[in-house]
């Protein structure tokens, strides 16, 4: 056998949820199946982001824009922040990865939650970083404890917020207090991946804190709100510094030409964010007051997901929900097994998991 490098030895692949085909395929189900297991937009993609697609679909013989000039030229309109201080990769998971390729030396400390989003684990051991996991208090960061763990061999921290899975976000007070404790060599990577459906005053103004520091990097997605997953874009702003470290461990052209075509598009389409927005709060609270009645306990959340907790493994209500056409996901990798993560889907995708879940337990 071909001898791996030792730091990809004992990664577990990331396991996404599981496509609506594969599950046909194995249960040979017919009634409709319906996908809440990875955070997608139940309501579909921006219209206008299809449209731009159909309009310039003729073109995908031409490479696309290797520096997405005019996707960086609509978000640095949109945020203010010049493109410079731009960068587009294909999906945010992407940008994750180009951070880690570009800064960490073997044996350099990454400091995150446990849990928190599990790519930030696969990619610290891909490049042989040291993760110093910070066990969640409340569901929530423990912000004091993460500033405790900062020493010299600190390389990289990364905050997801809210978190996936828990749906608990940082304070703006504790945001300003963590970013202050953090020195000025050390990367902080701000992952804002749900930020579109956050409307609160206590969540913290990231973008601001730019002004001030050079070291940190802001993460956003086309995945969540503006329904645009099978694309895979998403951006980030930083220092120019960081932002040109990037470019120089990426491999071209990695946001394909429809992918620009349809985020730039999709920037313009405030009505179908505000109609994501409004679904995802009516069915936050149409889903409280079901699991209520149901007696289980869930983790109020600031994403497009809710983590359900039950009395019993959550791997049978997987299965048992599965059969019956609803796709959830264990998040068994994160080490919550009684858990399920949830996508709050259409008001009937809504009404069918609790329907089915009353059937279940
Ligand atoms: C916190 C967080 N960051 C990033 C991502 C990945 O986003 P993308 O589709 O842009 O790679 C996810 C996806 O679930 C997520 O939960």
């Amino acid at each position: 056998m071909i001898e791996l490098r030792n730091f990809v030895k004992n990664i577990r692949p990331y396991k996404p949820g599981k496509p609506i085909e594969e599950v046909v395929r194995e249960l040979g189900i017919k009634e409709e199946i319906i996908k809440l297991s990875s955070n997608e937009n139940p309501l579909g993609p921006s219209p206008k982001a299809v449209q731009a697609i159909k309009e310039k679909i003729e073109n995908i013989n031409i490479y696309p824009d290797d520096n997405c000039f005019y996707l960086k030229k609509k978000l640095s309109e949109k945020f203010n922040i010049p493109p410079n201080n731009i960068t587009v990769g294909s999906g945010s998971v992407e940008l994750i990865e180009l951070i880690f390729k570009a800064y960490v030396n073997p044996g350099d400390e990454i400091i995150m939650s446990d849990p928190s989003f599990i790519m930030y684990k696969i990619a610290c051991h891909i490049f042989g970083g040291k993760r110093i996991a910070i066990p969640l208090k409340d569901h929530a960061h423990d912000i004091e404890t993460m500033a405790k763990a900062i020493n010299r061999r600190t390389k990289i921290i990364i905050l997801d917020n809210p978190i996936n899975p828990t749906g608990t976000i940082i304070r703006n007070d504790k945001f300003n207090y963590f970013i202050e404790k953090v020195p000025e060599n050390v990367i902080l990577v701000v992952d804002e991946a749900y930020k579109e459906y956050i409307e609160n005053e206590n969540y913290p103004n990231a973008i601001d804190s730019l002004k001030k520091h050079e070291n940190i990097i802001i993460l956003h997605t086309f995945s969540k709100i503006y329904g645009l997953a099978g694309l895979r874009v998403g951006y980030g702003f930083s220092s120019t510094n960081i932002i040109a470290a990037l470019m120089k461990v990426r491999l071209p052209f990695n946001v394909n030409r429809i992918a620009q075509i349809a985020t730039t598009a999709a920037l313009d389409d405030d009505e179908f964010v505000k109609k994501s927005y409004k679904n995802n709060e009516a069915g936050k609270e149409f889903l409280y007051k079901e699991l209520k009645r149901l007696n289980l306990k869930y983790t109020p959340t600031y994403g497009n997901f809710i983590l359900v907790h039950f009395e019993c493994e959550a791997k049978n209500v997987f299965q048992a929900a599965q059969k019956r056409g609803v796709i959830l996901r264990t998040i068994l990798e994160y080490g919550l097994p009684n858990s399920l993560r949830i996508t709050i889907g259409t008001p009937q995708q809504n009404k069918r998991l609790i329907e089915v879940l009353r059937k279940i337990i």
